[in-house]
């Protein structure tokens, strides 16, 4: 595995007009504020993980144009050709109760979708943390603890977005977000979505954000199949509660709240 960081002394001349184009578009005060661009690496997820144990500040961020074992949410792996896709990770140090800490990633779900919105690109969230262009999946999320015998100490946000050509490999409904896009420009705009969104959420949890909930949630009302380790639930999806459960209500009227589970996809 070879690897090139960009933020190195020896930059080739291409990669440090990168970053500077990177920072230029930059719209925030701490996420994105220490970037890493590589090459290729592993995970960014696990390149992430590693500074902060260093003590990277909040806001680090890792991007890489390609991932040779990326990640994805209940052990899936995520792929991505190099040049096809916006992989990144980036550092929020929370200093919250568990039970709030662990609906950050209906933030970062919220903040993609919100900027793809900005770009004029039509997404939805489909609960926990995908987000989709009609039914199909265009990005996903997959936040990871950085935790030591104190307890949390920093929360790893790692989003792979279709941003050109998916894998033919991949097996969930997949698209790219489409035309020709700018992905540091996307990037610097989910990082302002996700800093506008975090600075409510600290204070507030969720409830700070139900109206962004509502407005993004692309299954609210909708019939939906809900997977529950191997069993699947049907019924009517009644929206996100502010503890972040996803409210279903079944066939006998009773409106159920899921805390862990997906949404399942259909054609
Ligand atoms: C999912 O939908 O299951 C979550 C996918 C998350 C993929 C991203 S790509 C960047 C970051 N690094 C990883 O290894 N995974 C996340």
């Amino acid at each position: 595995m070879w690897k090139l960081d960009f933020a190195a002394a020896d930059v080739p001349l291409l990669c440090y007009l990168r970053e500077k184009a990177f920072g230029a578009s930059l719209k925030t005060n701490c996420f994105g504020r220490y970037p890493h661009f590589l090459m290729a690496c592993e995970s960014t997820n696990d390149e992430l993980l590693r500074l902060a144990e260093r003590g990277a500040p909040a806001g680090t961020l890792v991007v890489s144009e390609v991932q040779s074992s990326g990640r994805g949410r209940l052990g899936r792996s995520w792929l991505s050709e190099p040049g096809q896709g916006l992989l990144f990770s980036f550092l929020a140090r929370p200093q919250l109760p568990p039970e709030i800490a662990v609906t950050l990633p209906l933030v970062a779900g919220l903040a993609v979708t919100l900027a793809l919105r900005d770009l004029g690109v039509a997404a939805g969230l489909k609960w926990p943390n995908d987000v989709l262009l009609g039914d199909l999946k265009v990005c996903g999320v997959l936040c990871e603890a950085q935790t030591s015998a104190r307890g949390i100490e920093g929360i790893i946000i790692g989003i792979g977005i279709n941003t050109g050509a998916v894998p033919e490999a991949v097996a969930y409904r997949a698209t790219q977000v489409p035309g020709v896009l700018n992905r540091l420009a996307l990037l610097a705009q989910i990082l302002k979505r996700f800093e506008g969104l975090y600075e409510r959420w600290e204070k507030q949890g969720l409830a700070a954000l139900r109206a962004e909930l509502d407005q993004c949630d692309c299954k609210v009302n909708l019939p939906i199949t809900v997977k529950l380790s191997d069993t699947p639930l049907e019924g009517i999806s009644r929206g996100i509660r502010e503890d972040g459960a996803l409210l279903l209500e079944t066939a006998t009227g009773e409106v159920m709240p899921i805390v862990c589970g997906e949404i399942m996809q259909w054609d």
